[in-house]
């Protein structure tokens, strides 16, 4: 892999997201070349350039308002379209390329349709497709069915949190009408969701929002080569499969790389729900069970070690064989890349999440009389404010506990450097159709606010009545 496909990739991309425009393009076929870059289509701003600033943007001496609209915008483009350089792991090592491709395709198996895709929760950005597409779509001449399409939306960039690189071989130096050669994501692949306007799965961006239909465990198990997952592990990849299989959607497992824990004691995947990455101002400790760091720690854990993207990321803590035998093994603790892809976006991206605030509960999504109740008993009676602290719903400073303090097992807890769980920063708790779908908690253990609030009500022995259990979840509701 070279820095000269990754530079070749991204013109493509938005030669023929412009190219689109003028409808010349077309599904399944072949894209003329001959469009150049002038501008991005998609009216997104470009971080590319500035990111070269290695870190100057960080700013420290007072850095001006009039910067800070540069550094959103330079964070939100690293956050939907940055892969750090990680196609070098999805697609030339574990190939899922070609598993999306299809044998027809130049690829292996069936391929991707676009609604195989949809169904593994993989979302499409309808601000990326050109008119001429919203048509094919309305008027059905777009063949959903055809992995080809699929290959034709990632040609538009239009797969939130997926880039597929096409023709990026110096054989083939024509890329716009190229195979692809390699894929990367982003983390707007597990963070981001679309709002379904056009039709459910496509749509608008939301970032930060969890999503939660996303399959990420069946998405990657797809791949024909797990070698790389089966060394680290020391297993074969029939298990590899197995486990990445087992987690289900809107799952992933974020410790499983440096403890090797595929399963919990009681024998079920070992996996977390996805957390959005918005409404995180103000919050200290980060992911369900903190002590990791803050957002910028959080944000190179993930890019180097899960994401694969090639960056510097240290922690000594992450190379004790005791607690972490895989991690140590592979010396994950201390990964230092010749290039450094990552860490000159940190300052920018850290910026983008904290500016990200938590969606409103729309106005009819609660009891706004009884929330009031509620609001009374959960700073009370109930208890939740001396943990979940008003307006942040979290404490400010040590925002961990111990797992008998909320009264649930600790096997979570004990994957993370100081055995706790961090008190979540109650965020839009009203919506289950999207961000709290697969329930609540870090595993989803408990289905509904009411198995929430059932569940504190019986540890802290409130002996709420069943109307104050229904004002608290109104005012829970209200968050
Ligand atoms: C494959 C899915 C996936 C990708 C890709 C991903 N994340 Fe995450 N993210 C998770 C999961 C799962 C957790 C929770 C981990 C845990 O608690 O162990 C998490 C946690 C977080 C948190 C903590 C949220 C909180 O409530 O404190 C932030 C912030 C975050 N991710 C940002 C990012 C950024 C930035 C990227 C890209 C560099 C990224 N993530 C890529 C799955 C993902
Ligand atoms: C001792 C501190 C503490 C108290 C008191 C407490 N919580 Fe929590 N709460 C936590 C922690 C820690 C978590 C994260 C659990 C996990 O990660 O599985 C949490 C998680 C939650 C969640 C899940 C959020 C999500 O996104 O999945 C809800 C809802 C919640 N608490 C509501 C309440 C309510 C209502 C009360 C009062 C009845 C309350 N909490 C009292 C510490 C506390």
């Amino acid at each position: 892999m070279s820095v000269g496909k990754s530079i070749r990739r991204s013109s493509i991309v938005m030669g023929v997201a412009a190219l689109g425009i003028g409808s010349a393009w077309a599904f399944g076929g072949g894209c003329s070349p001959t469009t150049t870059t002038s501008g991005n289509a998609q009216g997104q701003p470009k971080a590319t350039s500035s990111t070269s600033g290695t870190g100057k943007d960080g700013g420290s001496a007072g850095a001006a308002p009039a910067g800070s609209a540069a550094l959103v915008a330079q964070g939100q483009q690293t956050f939907r379209f940055d892969t750090f350089g990680d196609e070098v792991f999805w697609g030339d090592t574990i190939k899922l390329h070609q598993a999306i491709e299809g044998a027809a395709n130049g690829g292996v198996g069936p391929g991707v349709s676009p609604a195989a895709a949809l169904q593994l929760g993989l979302k499409v950005d309808v601000d990326a497709l050109p008119a001429s597409v919203v048509d094919g779509l309305k008027n059905g001449t777009v063949d959903l069915n055809d992995p080809a399409t699929t290959l034709a939306l990632l040609r538009l960039n239009a797969v939130v949190g997926v880039t597929g690189i096409f023709g990026g071989t110096d054989a083939s130096p024509s890329p716009a009408s190229g195979p692809m050669t390699s894929m990367g994501i982003q983390c707007a692949l597990c963070h981001s969701t679309v709002d379904d306007s056009f039709a459910p799965g496509i749509g608008h961006r939301l970032d930060g929002w969890a999503n939660r239909d996303l399959n990420v465990g069946a998405i990657v198990a797809a791949a024909p080569d797990l070698s790389a997952f089966a060394k680290l592990l020391q297993v074969d990849q029939a298990t590899v499969r197995k486990v990445l299989t087992s987690w289900g959607p809107g799952k992933y497992d974020a410790e499983l790389s440096f403890d090797g824990k595929a399963l919990r004691p009681d024998g079920k995947p070992a996996a977390t729900l996805i957390p959005s990455a918005f409404g995180l101002l103000g919050v200290n400790s980060h992911t369900w069970t903190g002590a990791w760091g803050t957002v910028t720690y959080w944000n190179a854990y993930v890019a180097v070690t899960q994401m694969h993207g090639q960056g510097t990321f240290y922690d000594p803590r992450l190379l004790d064989k005791q607690k972490f035998p895989v991690g140590a093994r592979a010396n994950e603790g201390n990964v230092r890349p010749a290039e450094d892809k990552v860490t000159a976006k940190l300052p920018a991206l850290q910026y983008y999440q904290l500016s990200l605030p938590k969606p409103k509960p729309p106005a009819d999504a609660f009891d706004a009389s009884r929330a009031k109740q509620g609001e009374a008993l959960f700073n009370g009676k109930a208890r939740c404010a001396t943990c979940h602290v008003p307006p942040i719903f979290t404490e400010p400073g040590y925002n961990l506990h111990s797992a008998d303090e909320i009264g649930i097992d600790d096997f979570q807890a004990r994957r993370s450097p100081d055995g706790r769980y961090r008190t979540e920063p109650l965020r839009a708790l009203w919506d289950t159709r999207k961000l709290h779908k697969g329930g609540y908690y870090h595993d989803g253990r408990y289905a509904t606010l009411a198995d929430v609030v059932s569940h504190y009500d019986q540890h802290f022995r409130t002996q709420l009545s069943e109307q104050e259990k229904a004002d608290l979840i109104e005012f829970l509701k209200s968050i």
